[in-house]
């Protein structure tokens, strides 16, 4: 962090090396790898480096100092790569190396999760790629509730640091121009009807600049969208404050809060003829808003209401 502390000025390689407690072919290492993540330092060991900008990497000591002082994100694990975060994330929290508030975040991703056992491509330093820890003391009924509250706040993260117009379909896919940008993937441990812990797993394209074509249709990026690159540090650090807020009101008042700003983000609350596969059946009908525990009711032609946790949207309009 001393080349942070000292942007556009030269830092000999002995001087880095000896604050950071690490030897010169570490720190030659370690310089390479930030510098193949795009971070611009220029110069050598014996005239020196020098940081030209601060970078768009997620990398802990750069976040950290901006970081509100809530729990979540107390620990920040980065990576450069991880075949998952939400994977990585759990290993961690088995061994008993993470507890509530840790965050996993990986510039890329060897296999990214999506849901249903799905992939969900990870280009390196393109997207966010992130996962947290909670362990929250409640009933795994309310556990839907939490995955809402995340795409609430990548909801609000993405229109405060782009001022694009985001919509959420439901139940948290985060839509822009009518083209999916973000995802979320929750993984559950829970102890008969207890949750243990919770992983969330958040993944938000930003800086691509294209997709494969099998995808092109549906999916886009922060940057295609508003026409110019984003910054993915921004977007963590509005995420995170947002989250928070809305993990500490559902648990001092319940899932009110959350019910509210998902109803309000989402254009899919009322009014939308839809189609749902929640495993078990397809539920056709006209969206009738969250019921208490965040299942989304739908009124079907015969006039009754069904009410949905979770499942696939097959069709909408
Ligand atoms: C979806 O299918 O919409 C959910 C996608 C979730 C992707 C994120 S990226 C970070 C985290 N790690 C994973 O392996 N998946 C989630």
């Amino acid at each position: 962090m001393c080349l942070v502390g000292n942007m556009t000025v030269d830092v000999s390689g002995e001087r880095l090396a000896r604050e950071l407690g690490i030897s010169h072919s570490r720190l030659l290492r370690s310089v390479n790898k930030l510098r193949a993540i795009g971070v611009d330092i220029q110069g050598e060991p014996f005239s020196g480096f020098r940081l030209q900008r601060l970078p768009d990497v997620l990398l802990p000591g750069l976040i950290t100092p901006r970081l509100h002082a809530g729990k979540i994100g107390r620990a920040i694990h980065h990576l450069y790569e991880a075949d998952s975060t939400n994977g990585y994330a759990l290993d961690l929290r088995m061994s008993g190396d993470a507890g509530h508030g840790a965050v996993v975040i990986a510039e890329g991703q060897r296999a990214g999760r999506g849901r249903r056992g799905r992939t969900w491509l990870s280009e390196p330093c393109a997207g966010l790629y992130m996962s947290l820890v909670l362990e929250p003391d409640i009933s795994c009924a309310l556990a839907p509730l939490l995955t809402l509250g995340a795409a609430v706040a990548a909801h609000d993260a993405v229109e405060r640091v782009t001022g694009l117009a985001v919509d959420v379909k439901w139940p948290n896919d985060l839509l822009v121009g009518q083209k999916k940008v973000c995802g979320v993937l929750s993984e559950l441990q829970a102890e008969l009807d207890h949750v243990s812990s919770m992983v969330i797993g958040i993944g938000i394209n930003v800086n691509q600049e294209r997709f494969p074509p099998e995808l092109e249709g549906r999916a886009s990026s922060l940057r295609i969208q508003a026409g110019v690159p984003q910054s993915r540090v921004e977007l963590f650090l509005a995420f995170l404050a947002g989250f928070e807020r809305l993990y500490e009101s559902f648990l001092s008042e319940g899932p009110e809060a959350i019910i509210v700003r998902w109803t309000e983000a989402s254009s899919f609350a009322f009014g939308r003829t839809i189609e749902i596969d929640d495993l078990v059946r397809r539920v056709r009908g006209v969206t009738e808003g969250l019921n208490p525990l965040g299942a989304l009711r739908i009124r079907q032609q015969d006039g009754t209401v069904q009410e949905v946790y979770s499942g696939d949207v097959l069709y909408w309009e």
